[in-house]
């Protein structure tokens, strides 16, 4: 095992581990000892927080109990109500959905370390309270291998592309492979109807949503102006996060804070993003599921468990829920699709040059997790 440290957009320290021929863990490793937590489940939580979370919020905190953590133990993970958007996402579905995400990511990366898990989930989840736990996990190790990095590099390659799309089709066998996997999943290619209405209800949400001031100043709240705050905070939304590198990042951090962020001019750039990415995407796909907290968290789950399988198939993603946070569209939706469950997650789809890897702009696990 050789250990090499390097730094990604100077957000905290993180090292490579490189394990046999070429396969590469990434890890934040700067909060591993004053947790005094196993080093393994550590990078099980950490690889659980590469989940996607409305402008990333990282919405989770997660309890340990003090004991044997290297062979078998129990966490409770919990959503955390400071984390909440009561703007964009008054009812916390979004909210749920980002803590679903972790969850899935958090019991695939106990399976890649060789751990079983059970999950007890609260299903009379009222999202509104404080701090409510989510679901309880007791885990124990079943294998003793190295862990499996196939799925790890997976979670660390997954990510929210921005960029423009190729003009190229979904592949017809990835469709069918998707399809099959995901029943809760409709796509609509671009020529159809649906992808029209899509479009457009995208676009027409983004400019409501971008004339709405308390929107606008939650979004300032968790967008980042300087490489300094992006680490310090290491969440919310840095220029990495909003598509914008080289010349045009600093621009932007030069030109940028969080009081001109919330003006007509910041505001309409963000429609005329939103538009060009439009223009510049394959299909759209919906994820649908049940209505409620507790079936927001278990739809997060299949969120995640869907864009792992895309990042497999090459396929890039970019979350607009702009149309679900709506009311004028959110209501519609369904019957403009003919949808049989609620809508719950709206990605623009298509190909890229280069996949490319998450930013991996994370807190430390010390910041969210604690020993009872
Ligand atoms: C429920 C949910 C809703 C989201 N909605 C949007 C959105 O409307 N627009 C957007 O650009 N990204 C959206 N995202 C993506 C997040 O901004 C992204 O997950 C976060 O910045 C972390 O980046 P990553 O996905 O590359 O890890 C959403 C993510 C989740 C989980």
């Amino acid at each position: 095992m050789v250990l090499t440290r390097r730094s990604f957009l100077s957000c905290g320290a993180a090292i490579t581990i490189s394990i046999g021929c070429g396969g590469k863990l990434v890890l934040d490793r700067s909060a591993a000892l004053d947790l005094g937590l196993d080093q393994r489940v550590q990078d099980i939580i950490y690889y659980a927080s590469l989940a996607p979370s409305g402008h990333n919020t990282q919405p989770w905190l997660v309890e340990i109990e003090a004991g044997e953590f290297r062979l078998q133990g129990r966490m409770t993970v919990r959503l955390d109500s400071s984390r909440a958007l009561p703007a964009v996402d008054p009812t916390l579905r979004e909210t749920c959905i980002s803590i679903g995400a972790f969850i899935e990511n958090l019991v695939r990366a106990f399976d890649a370390y060789g751990y079983s898990t059970e999950l007890s989930f609260n299903e009379q989840l009222d999202a509104s309270a404080e701090n409510p736990i989510v679901v309880e996990i007791v885990y124990a190790q079943t294998a003793s291998h190295l862990p499996r990095i196939q799925a790890l590099e997976l979670m660390a390659k997954r990510h929210s592309d921005k960029s423009e799309y190729l003009d190229k089709p979904i592949c017809t066998s990835s469709l069918a492979q998707l399809s099959g996997q995901f029943p809760e999943l409709s796509c609509y290619e671009k020529g159809s109807t649906g992808f029209d209405w899509l479009k457009t209800a995208t676009l027409d949400a983004n400019i409501v949503q971008a004339a709405d001031l308390a929107k606008r100043a939650e979004l300032a709240q968790w967008l980042r102006f300087s490489d300094e705050e992006a680490t310090e905070k290491a969440d919310g939304l840095p220029a990495e996060q909003l598509g914008l590198s080289g010349i045009i990042k600093t621009l932007y951090y030069w030109t940028t804070d969080r009081e001109s962020a919330q003006s007509d001019k910041f505001a309409q750039q963000g429609v005329d993003m939103a538009k060009n990415a439009l223009d510049h995407c394959a299909a759209f796909f919906v994820l649908t599921g049940g209505s409620g907290s507790y079936e927001a968290v278990l739809t997060g789950r299949r969120v995640q468990a869907f864009w792992l399988a895309a990042t497999e198939l090459g396929i890039s993603l970019g979350p607009m829920s702009q149309a679900l946070e709506e009311i004028l569209w959110a209501s519609k939706i369904d019957s403009e699709l003919g949808l049989e469950q609620p809508a719950q997650m709206l990605f623009r789809a298509g190909y890229v040059e280069n996949y490319g890897e998450n930013n991996r702009i994370r807190r430390p696990v010390s910041a969210y997790c604690t020993q009872l």
